[in-house]
């Protein structure tokens, strides 16, 4: 289409159509409307004469022009100013607290989309002993991983509806905020900030369990979603916490100087997490199976202790509740000890969990590894209305009562978590109506990278009071 009358020869009318940029179309949209100031029916005839063309053509013209959609309004500033005042002798510039938050929740975004976070070895973790190259390490490092944990909850749909993962957002970017906003400097209260994030976020496990549960029974989840998100949320909460507890090892004043014990004795470990859960089974129960723990070659290796305590202690539950179950009495069960073999070599060390309590029926196997799948009565609460509440104390105490032996229904895929987390790995075999063998493989030499499918922080996770020993 080609404009033959002078008046708009050399118009950008022909730029705005190819090009749908705004500026031009206004332009000429004025300049048109003000020469002309005629209705879009009437100018289609004086249009065919100016452009020369076919009366469709011209009417489209037209029609864009007069559309709003054509020349949408002029962009309005993204963000009102809110500066209260500036310093430019100290370089300090005060905002409004809005504005502040503004800031921040953008900071979020970038940190999480723009920035990469930085996976870790056992071994590289052991020898992080400069308290302050680390806290500057750990101040670039955790806001970038806590953001990442943000963006994660923020990629369920509806996550908002849900007070619970309300409740694990703010945490998150409490946390972020916390970050941010002190000085590298300032040893004293980045250690206090720490352990304040860590005490704030010890029932998240509860949170999140009940909030994917909520979103569930609710359809805004299907299964499959819930499992990965809490795969990758869970793993995503490991590395916060060892990156954490590992400045407050070193800045702990008589304290082992890592998080990470660089020659752990898994048979040591095993010892104290069977002696736990055989504890709990009778609290529950009133007896326990006989465990026999049966030690290979005596291996050493860099781990965190309390993470193999984690795994082992649930591995063992779960035994402890099969044979408990199929045999119904200590007499009945003492020709079926459950047996923990610890050994390995160069590469690996291998834990196995036999025990005869009956197995797992072949058609469930796929299931256990389900954050949603439990055979026992349910622990974690039902996800009716009244367990979804909103929660404005996120340090309250959900887990006043004594741990159940099961019913959370995570035992299996978070022990799977902290396995993968250091590059290992777990394993379940079962003969139905026989027994169940689980098989947890570590890497021995500690030089395996995080698995960081995003990112993480945890506590381990609180399941309840432990029963005084009897
Ligand atoms: N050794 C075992 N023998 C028989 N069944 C088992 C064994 N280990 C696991 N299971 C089955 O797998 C299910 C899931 O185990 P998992 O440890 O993940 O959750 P849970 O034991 O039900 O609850 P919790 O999270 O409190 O441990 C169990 O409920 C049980 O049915
Ligand atoms: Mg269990």
């Amino acid at each position: 289409m080609t404009c033959s009358n002078a008046e708009f020869a050399g118009s950008p009318i022909y730029i705005c159509l190819a090009q749908q940029r705004w500026t031009h179309v206004h332009s000429f949209d004025q300049r048109f409307n003000e020469r002309s100031g005629s209705s879009l029916s009437r100018m289609s005839t004086p249009l065919l004469r100016r452009f020369q063309c076919g009366r469709v053509a011209a009417c489209r013209v037209l029609r864009r022009l007069s559309c709003p959609t054509v020349a949408p309004a002029r962009p309005t500033p993204m963000f009102t100013p809110s500066i209260i005042s500036s310093n430019m002798a100290t370089g300090t510039i005060e905002v409004s607290k809005q504005r502040f938050e503004e800031l921040l929740e953008s900071e979020v975004v970038h940190f999480a989309r723009a920035l990469r976070p930085h996976p870790m070895t056992l071994q590289q973790i052991l020898h992080l002993q400069d308290a302050k190259s680390l806290r500057e390490f750990l101040l670039e490092e955790l806001p970038i991983r806590y953001a990442r944990r943000v963006q994660l909850i923020e990629s369920l749909s509806r996550w908002s509806d849900f007070p619970h993962m309300r409740v694990i957002r703010s945490l998150y970017f409490d946390a972020f905020r916390k970050l941010r906003a002190v000085p590298p400097e300032e040893e004293e209260r980045f250690r206090s900030m720490l352990q304040d994030i860590k005490r704030r976020n010890a029932n998240m496990l509860f949170h999140v369990m009940r909030g994917v549960r909520t979103m569930r029974a609710k359809h805004a989840l299907s299964e499959e979603q819930v499992n990965r998100f809490l795969d990758e949320f869970l793993t995503a909460r490991i590395g916060t916490d060892i990156l954490s507890s590992q400045y407050l090892a070193i800045t702990k004043p008589d304290s082992p100087t890592s998080v990470v014990t660089p020659d752990c004795d898994p048979v040591d470990v095993v010892r104290t997490a069977a002696g736990d859960a055989a504890t709990l089974c009778r609290h529950h129960y009133g007896w326990s199976p006989p465990i026999d723990i049966v030690d290979v070659g005596q291996v050493r290796f860099p781990f965190i202790k309390q993470y193999l305590n984690y795994i082992m202690f649930e591995l063992i539950k779960n035994s402890l509740r099969a044979v408990v179950e199929r045999y119904g009495s200590r007499e009945a069960a003492e020709a079926y000890p459950i047996r923990v073999v610890v050994c390995g070599d160069d590469d690996t060390i291998v834990l196995r969990v036999s025990d005869c309590g009956g197995g797992i029926p072949l058609d469930d196997m796929d299931q256990v590894w389900s954050y949603l799948y439990t055979t026992a009565k349910p622990a974690c609460e039902d996800v009716s209305s009244a367990s979804d509440s909103d929660d404005d104390d996120n340090d309250s105490d959900d887990d006043r009562g004594i741990a159940p032996l099961a019913g959370f229904g995570c035992g299996l895929p978070l022990s799977r978590n902290y396995a993968c987390y250091v590059g290992g790995w777990l394993e379940l075999h079962s003969i139905p109506e026989y027994g169940t063998d689980t098989y947890l493989y570590l890497n021995r030499a500690g030089n395996v990278e995080e698995a960081m499918p995003i990112d993480i922080d945890a506590h381990l996770p609180i399941r309840g009071a432990f029963p005084r020993a009897a």
